[in-house]
């Protein structure tokens, strides 16, 4: 086994665990890959249909499914299509009337079949993790590349009712099929203006479709993972440059920094930043805030675990200085 290839395997050992206590059993719990594997072109533009009609109803009525492929298909050959679907978990049928909603295995796969047909990448492979808003596989480029495929799954990660109220007040609703786009959008906007400008220390973006995002897989470890740095003065000041580079260089901050969102890779002793979904141009208004909170929490959490003392004011100087001559 390569250095890479041991990584790796470590990696899926320590997520298999986090996963089995994290997904959701009996919903999405099926391996993409095997679930791709049964579906055929056909079923593709089914799942397209539905995508395409994402803002304008929540249930489609079979009626209109039917009316919409009636050249290509008998009314017989449709349903059975709508019913296998289904059954496969990707739509869900209405607990009342005969009408259908895309589900995220459904959203999973339309993805994966845009991602596969622009080449972006080849195959798809296990499942590496699960976070607060999304699932990751592992999967390979088509130039052979290890990368990592995340699919954004935004359905639970608002903290109050009434925010939730806002987004239709209904867990398994499409609005949360759209807001997963819209992350799924973000992050990769924010990672091609940061690839663009050459900003080092965040993985590189392979291309993406709908909610999915695919970048370079990073062997290493999640910063709140680790115990212990030979050295944790030169992985903060690593961290820092990020954050400099990409608020210099980019005019991007991060948004939603933690030591959740840095991974270690152990092997080379670098750091990356990863998860901009939440990023904020330097335009706006709010950004040197959203700069302070982010930078405020890395020093907190090297204080704490690494006893490694820096000022926060002295940090942003350092990070905003020479703005008005580099970009
Ligand atoms: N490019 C990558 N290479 C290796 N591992 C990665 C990569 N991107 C993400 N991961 C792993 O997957 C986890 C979740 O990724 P990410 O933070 O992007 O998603 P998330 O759903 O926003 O997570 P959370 O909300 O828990 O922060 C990361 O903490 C990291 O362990
Ligand atoms: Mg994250």
């Amino acid at each position: 086994m390569d250095e890479e290839s041991r990584a790796l395997d470590q990696k899926m050992k320590r997520n298999a665990a986090a996963t089995d206590n994290n997904t959701i059993r009996g919903v999405d719990n099926t391996s993409i890959g095997t679930v791709y594997k049964k579906l055929t072109n056909d079923d593709f533009q089914l799942l397209e249909h539905f995508i395409s009609n994402l803002k304008k109803f929540e249930y489609i009525p079979l009626e209109v499914i039917v009316k919409h492929f009636k050249k290509r298909f008998t009314e017989k050959e449709i349903v059975a299509r709508v019913k296998k679907l289904a059954k496969m978990k990707l739509i869900e049928r209405h607990p009342i009337t005969e009408a259908y909603k895309l589900r995220f295995l459904g959203l999973d796969c339309a993805a994966l079949h845009r991602l596969v047909t622009k080449d972006v990448i080849k195959a798809i492979g296990d499942e590496i993790g699960t976070g607060k808003e999304s699932k990751l596989y592992i999967g390979i480029s088509e130039d052979d590349s290890i990368v990592v495929v995340k699919f954004y799954r935004i359905w639970k990660s608002f903290r109050n009712i009434s925010k939730m109220r806002s987004y239709g007040n209904d867990v398994g609703g499409v609005t949360w099929l759209v807001k997963s786009i819209v992350s799924g959008r973000r992050e990769r906007e924010a990672l091609t203006i940061l690839n663009k400008h050459s900003v080092d220390g965040v993985p590189k973006l392979y291309g993406g479709a709908l909610h999915a995002v695919v970048i370079e897989y990073i062997p290493g470890r999640d910063l709140y993972a680790v115990t212990q740095f030979d050295n944790p003065e030169e992985i903060l000041q690593q961290i820092i440059d990020i954050i400099k580079e990409a608020y210099i260089k980019a005019n991007i901050v991060h948004g939603d920094l933690s030591e959740y969102n840095v991974v270690i890779d152990l092997e080379d002793m670098k750091s990356y930043i990863i998860d901009w979904p939440q990023y904020v141009s330097t335009a706006e208004p709010k950004a040197y805030e959203v700069l302070r909170r982010d930078v405020e929490n890395v020093l907190k959490f090297f204080r704490r675990k690494f006893r490694v003392d820096k000022d926060l004011n002295e940090v942003i100087k350092y990070i905003v200085e020479g703005k008005s001559t580099s970009s």
